[in-house]
């Protein structure tokens, strides 16, 4: 559902078939990724991610002013950040990731309007806008994210900036259209992730498996629509918005035509 009610149809993961417009078409639901893994997503994701570098960045990204989350999810950036003595605010499609920031210190006062972020629009005006983990690819096509550079402009005061992190896929990963990777491995969990890609479309899909000592094997999988870091760029463009940095990572890592992820800060383009 978008903000206005309206559902947003979308195409069905196709391998090999770029032009499948019209064919199992099905609606968009912003809120599934998050209804499906809610309860588990702090558990599964705390070893992965580097948050403290993440929200370290975000803090100076931000210089002391207001901060919007799209698709804020269970606080993982938001709390800490609050903690700190930012005002955040964010935007949520899935009311279960809602709940269980809620539950958290800190989480009742996080400002939260569910909608879709690719046209929510939370009052007010903010120093820094915030997508993060390449949630941009679950928006369903191309225009979709269209619409998100757009609406994450509009919420920018003067001097704001928006900040994506997202991945970078190299073709050389997938065979037949088809990869597995090793995403994490500890002592008692690891996590294994099966990708289908088509490179006509861009289109993914994907499955990670978890496989924790002791526990059933969780199986979470999604839909993709991938974009290029310079497709991206032009997507900033549409939206009056120019590519100010790209990192690796947060750290500020260099980006380089191995880098497997970037960061990448969006910023007004100058007054003509
Ligand atoms: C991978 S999680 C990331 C959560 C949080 N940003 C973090 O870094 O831990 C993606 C979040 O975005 C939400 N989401 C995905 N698509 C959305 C959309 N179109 N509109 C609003 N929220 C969305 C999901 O429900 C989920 O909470």
């Amino acid at each position: 559902m978008t903000a206005d009610g309206a559902s947003v149809a979308y195409d069905r993961f196709v391998p090999g078939n770029g032009d499948h417009r019209g064919q199992g078409r099905h609606k968009y639901d912003p809120g599934a990724y998050g209804r499906g893994i809610a309860e588990d997503y702090d558990r599964l994701y705390r070893s992965i991610v580097d948050t403290e570098a993440a929200v370290d960045r975000l803090i100076a990204l931000a210089g002391g002013g207001p901060v919007l989350e799209m698709g804020i999810g269970t606080g993982r950036l938001a709390l800490p950040m609050h903690r700190r003595g930012l005002e955040v605010a964010g935007i949520e499609g899935s009311t279960e990731m809602v709940e269980v920031l809620r539950r958290k210190p800190g989480g009742e006062q996080v400002k939260v309007v569910v909608g879709d972020f690719a046209d929510t629009r939370v009052p007010g005006d903010f120093s820094l806008v915030v997508l993060a983990l390449h949630t941009i690819f679950g928006l369903p096509t191309p225009e979709r994210q269209i619409c998100c550079f757009a609406n994450a402009a509009r919420h920018l005061g003067r001097g704001g900036r928006f900040v994506v992190e997202a991945r970078v896929v190299h073709a050389s990963d997938f065979v037949d259209g088809q990869a597995v990777q090793s995403r994490f491995s500890g002592e008692d969990h690891v996590e294994l992730q099966v990708q289908r890609f088509d490179p006509v479309s861009q289109r993914m899909r994907v499955s990670n498996i978890h496989l924790a000592d002791g526990r059933p094997v969780r199986m979470n999988s999604f839909s993709n629509q991938y974009t290029t870091p310079r497709e991206l760029d032009l997507m900033a463009r549409m939206a009056g918005l120019l590519l100010a940095a790209r990192w690796s990572d947060w750290e500020g890592g260099a980006f380089t035509g191995s880098s497997r992820r970037h960061v990448s800060v969006y910023e007004a383009m100058p007054d003509p």
